[in-house]
């Protein structure tokens, strides 16, 4: 199992703090990470890939603001539940603040690795997770744990930033590019062969063409949208 180097484990953190504060201050307002949108950190809505069920029992990983778990909480309805967990305290904090602000007393927000998750086995029917895997090293290892605590047939639905080919060597060593979801990105081929690797099956990955103009201005000038995308991951436990 590949660890996050203290490191950059530990600038995740400080970022997503930082994040988390200014968003709390200012609600709506640009938190300065390279690939923040207004409505959340994600890259994607894996709640509309996932196709949620009333009555279903969702975890998000990496929960953030908490916006797809307030998502999924509509779709399942009261007889449904949704987890989000995050590493970050003040984002689980700000978790909180968002679903009281909203009303929505079917979700629980807590603090947590993805790597180490603190649930039971097959408690699951259906796993999200937006833009947070690219910031695990351990991505077998991230997988493996949201396979065990997925029920037998439950899914997996996952939006995230994909490789489409090697970063150039002044990209890969701006570590502002790496807790903004540039740099640990792994390649389609690669987050394929992991997730058949921990047992899932009828995975597909499909790049989203789209999400490249907006990648582009992440950075502009630096021309990331040659080298990454957004995808839209789905894949069964059999
Ligand atoms: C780009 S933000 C996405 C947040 C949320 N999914 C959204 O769409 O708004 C990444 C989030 O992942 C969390 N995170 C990063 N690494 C993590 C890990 N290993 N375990 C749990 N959470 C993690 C960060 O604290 C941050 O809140």
């Amino acid at each position: 199992m590949r660890a996050a180097p203290p490191s950059h484990r530990a600038l995740v953190r400080q970022t997503y703090a930082q994040a988390a504060t200014v968003s709390q201050q200012r609600p709506a307002t640009a938190c300065g990470l390279v690939s923040c949108q207004q409505s959340g950190l994600g890259c994607g809505d894996p709640t509309a890939l996932a196709d949620l069920q009333a009555g279903e029992f969702v975890l998000d990983l990496g929960s953030g603001p908490g916006f797809d778990c307030l998502v999924a909480a509509h779709s399942v309805g009261r007889s449904g539940r949704v987890i989000g967990i995050d590493l970050t305290p003040e984002m689980v904090s700000l978790a909180h603040h968002n679903a009281a602000a909203a009303g929505v007393s079917t979700v629980l927000f807590l603090r947590g690795e993805i790597e180490r998750l603190p649930l039971r086995d097959e408690a699951f029917d259906v796993i999200i997770s937006n833009c947070v895997i690219n910031l695990c090293p351990d991505k077998t290892g991230v997988l493996a744990e949201a396979y065990r605590v997925l029920r037998p047939g439950g899914r997996l639905a996952v939006s995230d930033i994909v490789a489409l080919r090697p970063l150039p060597a002044a990209i890969v060593s701006d570590l502002a590019m790496y807790v903004g979801c540039v740099t640990g990105a792994a390649s389609a081929d690669d987050l394929s062969a992991a997730l058949h690797e921990v047992g899932f099956a009828s995975v597909r990955i499909a790049i989203r063409e789209e999400s490249r103009s907006l990648i582009g201005t992440w950075a502009p000038g630096r021309g990331l949208e040659r080298f990454v995308a957004t995808a839209d991951i789905v894949a069964r436990k059999p």
